[in-house]
């Protein structure tokens, strides 16, 4: 068999990655796929820079539309990221007839709905296992794995960036601020690590998760998106002494009446496995209600790890070359004539529990006054912790859980809260899943 030929976009760290895994693993790979799979041409933005890896067999060139239009090019592999460039790249790939491997969360999230259905015409793959958690093969096990399966949650920690600042706030005590700069001198988070601490990363790569699993369109635009910036030490400590861990969860439930589409910090007990990935590492939670609850932990982030689900990607859209369109594993796991407009619930129609942390004076009458408060709205306390007030200080720090209610009726409630005269300042809110 003439062996496949590979066009990549794109020699970064997840490109130079994908070029040394599929040298290295290169028989095995044909063994697996049925053919060898080559990078025969590569785009890279500086094509005089000395690199340390074989690139023997690979044109580099400069115009990646020209790459894009090579008629020997089997498959386009955009590892270039970003939704710019890209999406032209990947649309005129799609329109020539070319299969397309990515690692774009950030494309197919906002334009994965326009991409889909050009590919769908144009009877072309689009695979993105890489866009999402890494080397961790979360796309397969949702599209494939977990088919059986009415899918009723996922929530996941994906977002390897974010997840280590909260390790290392947590064990050392340290400060957001603190660990941030150092996270950056040591080349984890990025010099404008935006997109990773403000949860729009972890949002891109949820909405992806959230339309495979439940068979909605891509809707990037409806997820709702809280970071990371705004947690204190003083919260992470907290929710430890009543036996929580704070970690960025990206979460999607199917509620029967809508999807919930939310990233943001959640308390989590501190006894579930997934309480435990510590550092830049993933983990994503899947509820089926054939299979319960099921664990993918791994690798985020990456050179190599990144490159295995690329050429894993690349290996199965070698191996469904032959089999007609319609055959096919659908990109986004439903046919796509079954795909279903359920309305994504706005965030504040979603029902959770929650983490409220009240600075109040310290006086009688303060808990009766927030209990009340409470009590009118329906929102049922699960816990309450009073800490002693500092020396010389009259404020005393007030924690209270609750159990689930919607949203909306916690914004009320902390409304009332604020304005009461035993409280000073803002209520700080993180929301709480058991994930039980
Ligand atoms: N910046 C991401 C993270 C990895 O920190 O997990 C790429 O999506």
């Amino acid at each position: 068999m003439t062996p496949i030929r590979v066009g990549l976009l794109g020699l970064g760290t997840v490109g130079s990655g994908t070029v040394q895994v599929l040298k290295r693993n290169r028989e095995e790979i044909a063994r697996r796929a049925g053919r060898e799979i080559l990078i025969t041409k590569a785009t890279a933005r500086n094509l005089a820079k000395p690199r340390d890896f074989d690139l023997d067999g690979i044109e580099l060139v400069a115009d990646a539309e020209q790459l894009v239009s090579d008629p020997n090019i089997d498959i386009v592999c955009e590892l270039i990221g970003g939704d710019t460039t890209t999406k032209d790249l990947v649309l005129s790939a799609i329109a020539q007839g070319k299969h397309v491997v990515t690692a774009n969360k950030a494309l197919l999230a906002k334009h994965g709905t326009e991409i889909f259905a050009a590919a769908l015409k144009a009877r072309v793959i689009v695979a993105f296992e890489a866009a999402v958690a890494g080397g961790v093969p979360i796309i397969k096990t949702l599209r494939e794995g977990l088919t059986a399966n009415r899918i009723e949650w996922i929530a996941g920690i994906i977002n390897g960036t974010s997840n280590y600042i909260l390790s290392e706030m947590r064990s050392r005590g340290a400060s957001f601020d603190t660990v941030l700069a150092e996270a950056q001198a040591k080349g984890y988070a990025e010099a404008d690590p935006t997109f990773d601490i403000e949860g729009i990363d972890a949002a891109h790569k949820l909405t992806l998760l959230s339309a495979i699993a439940f068979g909605i369109p891509v809707q990037f635009d409806k997820a709702y998106t809280e970071g990371i910036s705004k947690l204190t030490d003083k919260d992470i400590k907290y929710a430890e002494q009543l036996g929580y861990r704070i970690k960025l969860l990206g979460i999607t439930r199917n509620t029967g009446h809508g999807i919930e589409l939310r990233v943001h910090p959640t308390l989590i007990p501190a006894k579930r496995l997934i309480a435990n990935v510590e550092g830049v590492m993933n983990a994503i939670l899947v509820k089926g209600d054939a299979v319960g609850a099921t664990l993918y932990y791994g690798r985020g982030a990456g050179s190599e790890a990144t490159a295995s689900a690329v050429v894993a990607d690349l290996v199965d859209v070698t191996r469904m070359l032959t089999a007609d369109p319609e055959h096919r594993v659908p990109h986004l796991a439903f046919q796509p004539d079954q795909l279903r407009d359920t309305p994504i619930l706005p965030i504040n129609e979603v029902e959770t529990a929650y983490y409220l942390r009240l600075s109040a004076y310290d006086k009688p009458g303060v808990m009766a006054d927030v209990t009340r408060v409470l009590a009118d709205l329906d929102i049922s306390i699960d816990a309450i912790l009073q800490k002693e007030a500092e020396e010389g200080e009259d404020i005393v720090d007030v924690i209270i859980l609750t159990h689930r209610a919607i949203e909306k009726r916690v914004d009320a409630a902390i409304a009332r809260i604020e304005k009461l005269p035993t409280i000073a300042g803002k209520v700080v809110r993180v929301r709480l899943e058991e994930l039980s």
